[in-house]
């Protein structure tokens, strides 16, 4: 049996102020048939992004001139942005095809009042001259990405379910997402958009240079440890941390920079050489989470394989990730059983 959780304890709320209906009047082109983004929306390029069956994501900032991100303070601290209100972020997912790269949505959060943002997701119409705002039930097989297996376009109750924690549910354009000290198993080139760096000199964050050096990063032992840890943190630690959707499951997943040792990672004390609370490989006598020496009794490896109800996440996706499947058991095969 499938666990389903609920979400009636939503600390969000859907707004019911009225949401643009068209992409075209977001704010976020100049001129939508160029695509010319307007300059005050940045471009930034989180190091472990969410792995969606392929697609190519970009992702663009709008910050309301003279405002500051606070990373301390109330309700805020260097893995939990506070962002101004008005703040924008755009996120759009394309896939390759054989005429190219096809746009397929474009999503939208804007933090409308304190506590309070609104989720949209537009929907690109053929020829991609403007995209529409899709209806709050989500398209399902939206657009083929695979024989036999398509994009769905999500609820907007799925994204709160992947967007929640105590504060700004903003999940990747944080400390570790953006830091200059990027993993090049994860992302071989370097940023070409807004980073940690920046945001501070430009006096975005309520930090200064000196403070974020060195640069936050996973500590790890090995180049395979830190990139698992890392995917783990972005496919997963939205919903499984302490304030996330699966917090329950006491599997926790989400990086935190202070961290300065693999072993003390979240993901490590979690997961590593962990039973698991209720789920069983079928057919295995005894499941760990993650257990050195032997992917084969890894309900984190195995659910990642899953194509069927088995299958983490469970939303969002639908086809495995062989490239983090690899990172994911070379580490295992390094740690103690
Ligand atoms: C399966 C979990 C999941 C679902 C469902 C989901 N998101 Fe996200 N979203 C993420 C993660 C993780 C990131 C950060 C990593 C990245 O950008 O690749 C993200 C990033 C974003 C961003 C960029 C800002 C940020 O938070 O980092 C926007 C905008 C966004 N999502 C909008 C939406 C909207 C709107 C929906 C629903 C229509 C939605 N998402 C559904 C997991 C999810
Ligand atoms: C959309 C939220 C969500 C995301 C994202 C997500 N999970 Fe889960 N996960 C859950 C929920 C809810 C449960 C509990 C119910 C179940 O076992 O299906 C769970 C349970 C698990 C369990 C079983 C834990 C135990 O001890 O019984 C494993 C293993 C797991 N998830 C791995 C992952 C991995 C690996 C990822 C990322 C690649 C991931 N999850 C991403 C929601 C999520």
């Amino acid at each position: 049996m499938r666990l389903r959780i609920s979400i009636s304890f939503l600390v969000l709320a859907l707004s019911a102020q009225a949401q643009s209906l068209r992409l075209s009047e977001t704010g976020l082109y100049t001129n939508i048939s160029t695509k010319e983004v307007k300059p005050e929306n940045r471009f930034y390029d989180p190091q472990y992004p969410l792995w969606t069956d392929g697609a190519e994501k970009r992702r663009w900032i709008y910050l309301p001139p003279a405002q500051t991100i606070r990373t301390q303070g109330e309700g805020a601290d260097i893995n939990h942005w506070a962002f101004p209100l008005g703040t924008k972020i755009w996120k759009e997912f394309a896939y390759n095809t054989d005429s190219g790269l096809h746009r397929v949505e474009t999503r939208l959060i804007e933090k409308v009042a304190e506590g309070e943002w609104e989720f949209g997701s537009y929907v690109w119409e053929e020829g991609e001259n403007d995209a529409v705002l899709a209806p709050s039930g989500g398209l399902s097989n939206h657009y083929p990405v695979a024989p036999g297996v398509s994009h769905d376009i999500p609820r907007r109750a799925d994204c709160l379910t992947c967007h929640r924690r105590g504060g700004d549910p903003v999940l990747g354009f944080g400390a570790l997402q953006l830091s200059t000290d990027r993993d090049p198993l994860s992302m071989p080139s370097n940023s070409v958009g807004l980073d940690l760096l920046m945001l501070a000199r430009e006096g975005l964050i309520d930090r200064q240079e000196t403070e974020l050096n060195p640069a936050p990063r996973i500590h790890a032992a090995t180049a395979e440890a830190r990139v698992s840890m890392g995917y783990l943190h972005g496919n997963c630690g939205h919903c499984h941390n302490p304030q996330g959707s699966a917090g329950w499951t006491n599997l926790w997943m989400r990086h935190d920079v202070e961290m300065t040792t693999e072993q003390a990672a979240p993901a490590f004390l979690t997961a590593v050489n962990q039973p698991t609370l209720f789920f069983q490989i079928p057919g295995m006598e005894s499941t760990f989470r993650l257990k050195g020496h032997e992917p084969d009794k890894s309900a984190v490896l195995y659910r990642m394989e899953s194509t069927d109800f088995n299958r983490m996440p469970p939303i969002g996706t639908k086809l495995v990730d062989e490239r983090a499947v690899q990172w994911l058991r070379e580490w295992l095969e390094q740690l103690d059983p």
